[in-house]
């Protein structure tokens, strides 16, 4: 059986619940990465990504998405503020249009001629967390926008607390630092029956940034990117880190060099310790999959402990501690 599907933090059950029986009918790759990613936006108690997203500075929730088969088969939108599926609405930019990314009110109208229905993504417990925080740490603190640190993700947030083994608590249950705790992605990486790869990422990006801020998820390269020659990789995490290495696009190199998956995570990680100035709270983590013929082995590496993903397999669904993880706190 060469199905497989791999996704980021323990929220990926429920992409995981999604997509598996896309892939165990038959189903393609990238049939299966749309339908995961679309369940966990349509889920309002996921705190970082579509419909109950944590918004950035101004309370405004801003989704950002894409997905890839191949270099020459991708597409993206961000800056998404009234559509809940940007993901699904990245699939249409690579199917129906010449380009790859949309942004903002252009990608809005394209949704909307392309028939995707608007739905309010500001959820009241979201807008909780933005009171809380704009009243402790946001533009009206003296410090304003130098006040800010990124918060835990929402896996650190719950081992933060000493409850490492809750992990993915409920959004009103994680606090650190004085803020709401919330930025991740998910990314989806999945091999179905012919062996063909696809990849995906969707979040509403890191918790009050500042607005108009973009991370690694929808840029191709940065959040994932898949060759079927060399690699599917994705990644989660600080997108300001990923995107400084070319995360993702770089673990597919390597492994189109001859590293393997579990290695070619680790290596970039490695680059981002070497060449950034990391802050406790700062994660990375990265999922990554060889093509069958060079093997189809799978892995995930983590900067920090507290990262999970979600296997589906012909054994089951798993939620696992990553192959690897570098540093020890
Ligand atoms: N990795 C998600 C972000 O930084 O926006």
């Amino acid at each position: 059986m060469s199905e497989l599907l791999l996704s980021t933090w323990s929220f990926g059950t429920i992409a995981n619940a999604a997509s598996w029986p896309v892939l165990a009918a038959g189903g393609t790759a990238l049939d299966a990465v749309v339908a995961g990613a679309t369940a966990i936006e349509d889920d309002e108690t996921v705190d970082c990504v579509g419909v109950g997203g944590t918004p950035g500075a101004e309370g405004v929730v801003a989704l950002d998405a894409c997905v890839m088969t191949d270099p020459n088969r991708c597409g993206a939108v961000a800056d998404i503020r009234h559509y809940p599926n940007p993901t699904a609405i990245a699939r249409r930019v690579m199917e129906k249009t010449i380009h790859v990314m949309l942004v903002g009110e252009g990608a809005e109208q394209f949704a909307a001629r392309e028939g995707f229905q608007q739905r309010t993504l500001l959820t009241e417990a979201a807008r909780q967390r933005w009171l809380k925080w704009r009243q402790e740490h946001g533009p009206n603190d003296p410090n304003g926008y130098r006040g800010w640190v990124p918060p835990l993700n929402v896996e650190d947030a719950a081992r933060a607390r000493g409850n490492a083994g809750r992990v993915g608590g409920a959004p009103d249950e994680i606090e650190d630092r004085g803020q709401a705790a919330s930025h991740d992605t998910v990314s989806l990486l999945a091999r179905d029956r012919a062996g063909a790869l696809a990849g995906g990422c969707s979040t509403s990006g890191m918790a009050f940034k500042v607005p108009g801020r973009v991370g690694d998820s929808p840029i191709i390269g940065h959040g994932v990117y898949v060759d079927q020659r060399a690699g599917a990789a994705a990644a989660t995490g600080n997108g300001e880190l990923i995107m400084g290495v070319c995360g993702s696009f770089l673990v597919v190199e390597l492994m189109r060099q001859g590293a393997s998956p579990r290695d070619a995570c680790t290596e970039v990680l490695r680059r981002i310790v070497d060449r950034f100035e990391l802050l406790p709270n700062h994660q990375v983590a990265f999922i990554a999959i060889a093509p069958l013929e060079r093997g189809g082995a799978w892995a995930s590496a983590a900067l920090r402990p507290g990262f999970v993903h979600v296997v589906s397999d012909e054994r089951g669904t798993r939620v696992e501690p990553p192959h690897f993880v570098l540093l020890e706190t």
